[in-house]
């Protein structure tokens, strides 16, 4: 059995970046009418009460959704996510955190869909109860990477895998890569979206050098550093790579990766990156 619980972690700092790209990337989806896919292929339970123990252990959120619930004067995207996070707050208090699963759905269409799987059971059960009835949602209790498998290429042939894995198992990276062959195989002009920690420094940089060896075309880096990378262990920072990202996503993200790291900073040290480490043609 699996130990990481997303529940300990839900609107960290971690999660603001991810989510916010997220919105960005669904909206891009939006921005032409015929229908998409969404694959989350580690969805988490969906939505998270950040009263609860789990949350309330090291009130992780305070460092991430808690720096911007009240913050006046952000830009356009802040703004937006913030946005998506107070509609499952109708009472103003910062109380419900919605994982990846629950921040897509607010945004489908009528004819988009929502493909879920998570292999942890409670999660799982979790997840199934927030989307009982929904028939735009599927929800699985399947291995993520099996998913990919089953489900791909969408029909839609528009959309996105979200790769959002716990990292708990030591060969996570490699079998990161592995799926992104399978997706490029099946799927190439899909979008793909792999977050992933910043915790020693040099796996996630051989992750992304083994990436970009592959040669498929428009693969761009965003990171977020918050605390040295050098430092005591811990989660540094973190990232995430974008397959096919949609038109002038690179340029939206020069603006908002500064804006980030201003809001979120927690000391001196500081760091963001954005690179395409294969253009796009
Ligand atoms: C980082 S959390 C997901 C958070 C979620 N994507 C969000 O943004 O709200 C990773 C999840 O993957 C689940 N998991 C771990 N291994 C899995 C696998 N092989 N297939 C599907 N889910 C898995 C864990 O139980 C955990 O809930």
């Amino acid at each position: 059995m699996l130990g990481y619980r997303h529940a300990f972690h839900a609107g960290n700092f971690a999660d603001a970046f991810k989510h916010l790209l997220l919105v960005q990337l669904i909206q891009a989806l939006r921005r032409k009418d015929k229908p998409f896919c969404l694959l989350d292929t580690h969805a988490g339970a969906g939505r998270y009460d950040l009263h609860s123990a789990s949350a309330q252990k090291n009130r992780e959120f305070a460092g991430g959704i808690g720096r911007l619930w009240n913050q006046e004067g952000l830009g356009p995207e802040l703004t937006e996510y913030v946005a998506q996070v107070r509609a499952l707050n109708p009472g103003g208090e910062l109380r419900e955190y919605p994982g990846s699963p629950r921040l897509t759905r607010a945004l489908l269409r009528p004819g988009d869909r929502l493909i879920l799987s998570e292999l942890h059971p409670a999660d799982h059960a979790a997840l199934a109860a927030e989307f009982v009835g929904d028939r735009q949602v599927a929800v699985h209790p399947t291995d993520g990477y099996e998913t990919l498998k089953r489900f791909l290429p969408p029909p839609e042939r528009r959309g996105l895998v979200l790769l959002d894995p716990a990292y708990e198992l030591k060969d996570e990276f490699a079998r990161l890569v592995e799926a992104v062959k399978i997706i490029h195989r099946r799927w190439a002009s899909g979008i793909v979206a792999i977050w992933y920690p910043i915790l020693d420094r040099a796996p996630s940089l051989r992750f992304q050098r083994t990436l970009g060896a592959l040669e498929i075309p428009a693969m761009l880096c965003a990171e977020l550093g918050l605390y040295p990378y050098d430092g005591p262990p811990g989660l540094h920072g973190c990232g995430m790579i974008v397959i096919n990202p949609p038109w002038r996503l690179d340029e939206m993200l020069g603006r908002l990766l500064p804006e980030l790291l201003r809001e979120l900073r927690v000391g001196e040290f500081g760091q963001i990156r954005l690179e395409w480490l294969v253009p796009a043609p």
